[in-house]
């Protein structure tokens, strides 16, 4: 007899701090080795923010009570413009799915959760950098190619 796996959606709680981390760190593969000291500083953010809603949003896919895959949103506040009225700018990040779980639909709702969480806390719009593995998934929810290139400088 075969048993059919359960899956569902929830929140993340504090608790779930080494699951997140885990799968974080398979988003960065060399740079991601277990001593690296962003996964203690992660460890503390994720602790600071995870209970309030109102600034970040950490939905998880559990299969059989495993956590299968994350997402992670959090808010910025800029200067109100144009292109972001209120200066609430949601950013959707860290979107990742165990190998051996992928094509099943999981990031695709982990990404219309995270949006659906930007609207309830009035966010103006919501950004992301997108892998070439994430793109289509994020096309297909509505996102667009901006004309403004990231740049970054490390401090
Ligand atoms: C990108 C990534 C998050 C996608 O996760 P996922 O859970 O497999 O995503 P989904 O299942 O929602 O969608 C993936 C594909 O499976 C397809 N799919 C969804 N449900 C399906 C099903 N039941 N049967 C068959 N295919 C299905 C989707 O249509 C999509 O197809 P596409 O690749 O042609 O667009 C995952 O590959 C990953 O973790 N990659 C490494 C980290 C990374 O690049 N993250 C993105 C950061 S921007």
């Amino acid at each position: 007899m075969t048993t059919e796996s359960t899956s569902r959606t929830r929140d993340a709680r504090a608790e779930d701090v080494d699951d997140l981390i885990a799968l974080w760190g398979l988003l960065f593969d060399g740079a991601a080795h277990e001593a690296a000291p962003w996964r203690g500083h992660a460890r503390d953010w994720l602790g600071s923010v995870v209970v309030n809603r109102q600034v970040a949003c950490f939905p998880v896919v559990e299969v059989d009570a495993a956590i299968v895959a994350c997402a992670v949103g959090t808010l910025e506040l800029g200067v109100p413009n144009p292109h972001c009225p209120r200066g609430r700018t949601a950013r959707l990040a860290n979107v990742v799915t165990l190998p051996e779980h992928r094509k099943q639909g999981h990031a695709t709702a982990l990404v219309e959760h995270v949006v659906d969480w930007a609207r309830s806390i009035q966010a103006d719009r919501v950004d992301l950098s997108a892998t070439p593995e994430g793109r289509r998934i994020y096309a297909r929810s509505g996102f667009e190619l901006t004309s403004a290139p990231r740049m970054k400088l490390m401090l």
